[in-house]
């Protein structure tokens, strides 16, 4: 079949990329600003490339022009030429001056990109989003990355209204207007790209505190929420301070600003935007307190607040040159954020939650029609490539290089790049170059991972010879659909190895002949298609531990025995490959389950569960994970006819194996000895005990639902704080607790004026995994908390339900895609980049079994056929469609 949207929209692709034929040295911005009406000036310094001798072109989407003026002199209408997305202007030269007035209209702005209004009328606050071209929406310009500009911008407002006036940069001036208002001013001194700009005004309250760099300069660090919202900003102030200290200290990387600004709005497309010294975020990757915000929600505003300072330098001081090198800001600086949390909290549990991730939301991404490389070709929507591929695979590239150069090496390969490119737009190639340049190494081969979409399998597989006491690994590469397709070049694969006895002791390893004393751990990096790896003086015959801490992005096949992994599950030091043993274990459980099979991975799984389970030497939360097996989407990876009910069930069936194999007992004396230390403190010990405490309630809900559900009734109602308190209402939901229902109404109640608590009440219904999930859905749509205009609502309730919820979203009647398709066209005319993201939830329909597939491609062929789709959702469905 070949369903194409009503209009092919054109695509924009690397190869064109043509350096900017007009600069702007300076910008200065003046604002009156208004909730009905915003009128702006723009007054910009024009530099001509001299050797494209082209007209003065802007973007300026749907603007309503004013006036306009070039070099003082009023220009008429016969002198430019505006199409509603594009402004042509004759007779600009080198150094000329372009002025130009425009009016926004931000209260009508629902698709929250450019100046838009959060919250009422009669109490929002005016804020903007441009990353990554929203600065066209507010006023004419060169709308690209690779145009540096030096920004001063003044905002004027009524003072009663807009109390707080804010903008990027250093102050440079307040003082009071005519009329109740006043106006402030402020200046950037390092030049930035347009997406960086950024301004706030309306009333709000700020923390502050002040911060020494570790180059000495004094910066006010504030932020600012609304009212009610203030109190829950401490943590994520801590946090900044971690980051900024943790940036010094890791990449001698300094602040260079006199003030920080960080602004919190309910209202926001995406998690956080690192604006040049005006940081936006969504409340709900800033904001926590222990009654409303979960232990992985405090993790993860730490990680965000972390990830948005990281980018003044790995996104501000050096840029990228066009969006197709997103992953260079995006990849790195999602790399950093991980290791820095990996030094704040524990390593290997961020490892497992990172590569988990991964495994949810990339492979899956990568692996259906939606696939593109790091370093995407084309696009006709770039908003749709702030994608897992672009952030966490890219991501997992910059570690790669990270490991090959080691932490010094590395080090000093950064070090060349900020100094090479700060100031600069720079490229995928600068990056590479610049660490391979500072070690002498030569890092241009992995460029071919920036170039190709798909997860690379890499197949493993080992030959003892007790004669030569030789072990042989054979280590192959294949990369995915290449089937009929151009010979792809080989990726380099660092895998990083050791050898355990049969008795769990590590071996000491001798490389080809290279007697290295003492090493048990190293890495090999496969360059071919396949290579094999000798390893001499090895004793018995050992098991192999592969990709340690998953040293590549990449899909392992490896021809363990259960008995084998269970051996890695019981031994290996290495926290990721333990749990990563754990993980394939449960996996092959889970397919003999399927399959009829015999029960040996199961029994295997099992039994080195219940070993880890009462020995005390393993830490609480990474028994947690241990204990989980992995996640529906990740099982349905290895299905050709998926049916997303039946892993389901079959998913189940396997946690109810191993919570039999531990015992009712045994798992309710472990929650009573967890409860028993039940506190409301965020140190790493009670953390771990509540994800203990969770995951062991979990397991004996599907042995002993009545008593899982008084249980659980009772850590309701005494939980000290919300981690506890979630946990246990979706164990009374999950099992149909009697005492469910007047747990969610207390819910209900209790955080009715708490915006982002309420999300979770809509979450945890819309993930309920039974036979009425889409009615379910439908009838919490009519809850008066619920509206299309706030994207975080939206997440939660139909975010939750297609993506959280697989086996109801996946209805066989086709309920759950039915139900999307009509949400996508109320919220494409509202919202087109939340429609976009949310319509990704109809990837891979082509490997569902044959019934719901058929009402998948029913549902999604209806929504291509509807007219005036926007570019964003019309890509989206004609890509998902292919
Ligand atoms: N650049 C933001 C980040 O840190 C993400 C973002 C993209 C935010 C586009 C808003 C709009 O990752
Ligand atoms: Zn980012």
């Amino acid at each position: 079949m070949h369903v194409l949207p009503e209009q092919t929209p054109a695509l924009i692709r690397l190869r064109d990329y043509r350096a900017p034929a007009w600069r702007v040295e300076t910008v200065e911005l003046d604002f009156d600003l208004g909730i009905e009406a915003t009128e702006l000036s723009a007054r910009l310094l024009l530099r001509r490339d001299a050797s494209q001798n082209l007209p003065l072109r802007l973007d300026g989407e749907n603007l309503q022009l004013l006036s306009i003026a070039l070099d003082g002199v009023p220009l008429p209408a016969t002198a430019y030429r505006y199409t509603g997305n594009v402004l042509e202007v004759d007779g600009a030269r080198d150094g000329s001056v372009l002025e130009t007035r425009v009016r926004l209209r931000p209260a009508a702005n629902t698709a929250l990109e450019g100046l838009y209004l959060s919250g009422s009328h009669e109490t929002g606050f005016l804020l903007t989003q441009c990353e990554a071209e929203g600065f066209r929406h507010i006023t004419f310009f060169p709308d690209r990355p690779d145009v540096q500009s030096r920004y001063s911008v003044t905002l004027r407002a009524d003072r009663a209204r807009f109390p707080v006036l804010l903008a990027g940069g250093n102050p440079d001036g307040s003082g009071e207007l005519e009329g109740g208002r006043h106006w402030a001013r402020f200046v950037d001194p390092h030049p930035k790209p347009s997406y960086l700009f950024a301004l706030v005004a309306g009333r709000l309250e700020k923390i502050e505190r002040d911060y020494v760099t570790a180059d000495g300069r004094a910066v006010q660090l504030k932020i600012w929420a609304e009212a009610d919202a203030i109190g829950r900003c401490g943590y994520a102030m801590d946090a900044l301070e971690r980051s900024m200290r943790w940036d010094e200290q890791a990449y001698g990387r300094n602040y260079d600003l006199d003030v920080f600004h960080v602004v919190a709005t309910h209202d926001f497309n995406m998690g956080a935007m690192e604006n040049k010294g005006l940081n936006i975020f969504n409340a709900k990757c800033l904001l926590a307190d222990p009654d409303s915000t979960t232990d992985d929600e405090y993790r993860h505003v730490e990680a965000v607040v972390a990830h948005e300072y990281f980018h003044n330098w790995s996104g501000n001081r050096v840029t990228c040159r066009d969006w197709f090198q997103l992953s260079l800001k995006e990849g790195l600086t999602v790399f950093r954020e991980q290791s820095f949390s990996a030094d704040m909290n524990s390593a290997p549990l961020k490892r497992i939650e990172d590569v988990s991730l991964l495994r949810r939301a990339q492979f899956p991404e990568d692996a259906g029609p939606l696939a593109h490389p790091v370093r995407p070709a084309q696009y006709s929507e770039i908003n749709n490539f702030y994608t897992a591929t672009v952030y966490e695979k890219g991501s997992e590239l910059v570690r790669m290089l990270a490991g090959a150069l080691g932490r010094a090496g590395f080090r000093r390969g950064m070090d060349l790049y900020f100094e090479r490119n700060d100031g600069h737009a720079a490229t995928l190639e600068d990056f590479l170059g610049a660490l391979g340049d500072a070690n002498g190494t030569d890092l241009m081969p992995y460029l071919a991972w920036y170039g190709q979409a798909g997860t690379p399998r890499l197949k493993a597989h080992g030959r003892y010879d007790a004669v030569r006491q030789e072990y042989t690994l054979t280590l192959a590469q294949h990369a995915p659909g290449t089937a009929g397709a151009e010979p792809r070049p080989a990726l380099p694969i660092p895998v990083k190895l050791a050898l355990f006895d049969r008795d769990g002791g590590m071996l000491p390893l001798h490389l080809d002949g290279q007697t290295s004393e003492g090493i048990t751990e190293l890495v090999v990096v496969l360059a071919q298609v396949e290579q094999r790896f000798v390893f001499g003086n090895v004793a018995s015959s050992p098991v192999p531990s592969l990709l340690r801490g998953f040293s590549a992005p990449v899909i392992l096949e490896c021809d363990y025995t259960p008995g084998e992994l269970a051996l890695l599950l019981g031994h290996d030091v290495d926290g990721f490959n333990r749990w990563e043993a754990g993980q394939q274990l449960a996996a092959r459980a889970y397919e003999d389950l399927r399959d009829g099979a015999s029960a040996d991975a199961l029994q295997a799984w099992c039994a080195a569960l219940a070993l880890l389970f009462d020995s005390h030497g393993i830490d609480d939360a990474l028994l947690a994970d241990l204990l989980t097996p992995p996640g529906e989407v990740e099982l349905a990876e290895r299905e050709t006819a998926i049916d997303p009910q039946h892993i389901h069930h079959l998913r189940q069936r396997l946690q109810l194996r191993l919570a039999e194999r531990l015992g009712a007992e045994a798992l309710h004396q472990r929650y009573l000895a967890l409860a028993a230390h039940t506190t409301i403190d965020m140190d790493a010990t009670s953390q771990a005990r509540r994800r203990l405490k969770r995951r062991v309630l979990e397991l004996l809900n599907l042995l002993d639902r009545a008593r899982a559900g008084e249980l659980a009734a009772a850590q309701y109602h005494d939980a000290p704080g919300m981690t506890d308190r979630l946990a246990a209402l979706t164990v009374l939901l999950r099992g149909q607790a009697p005492q469910a229902a007047s747990a969610l109404l207390d819910y209900r109640t209790r955080y009715a004026d708490n915006a982002l608590a309420l999300d979770k009440w809509f979450a945890v219904q819309a993930q309920i995994p039974d036979e009425d999930a889409p009615e379910r859905v439908l009838m919490l749509e009519r809850d008066p908390g619920f509206t299309l205009k706030n994207p975080n609502r939206v997440q939660a309730l139909l975010g939750a339900f297609v993506r959280g919820n697989p086996s109801g979203f996946h209805r066989i009647d086709g309920a759950g895609y039915r139900l999307l398709a009509e949400r996508l066209i109320a919220l494409d005319a509202l919202n087109p980049q939340v429609a976009a993201r949310l319509a990704t939830a109809f990837n891979g329909w082509q490997r569902l079994e044959s019934q719901r597939r058929g009402a998948a491609r029913a549902a999604i062929a209806e929504l291509a056929g509807h007219h005036g789709l926007s570019r964003n959702l019309a890509e989206i469905i004609g890509g998902v469609l292919n």
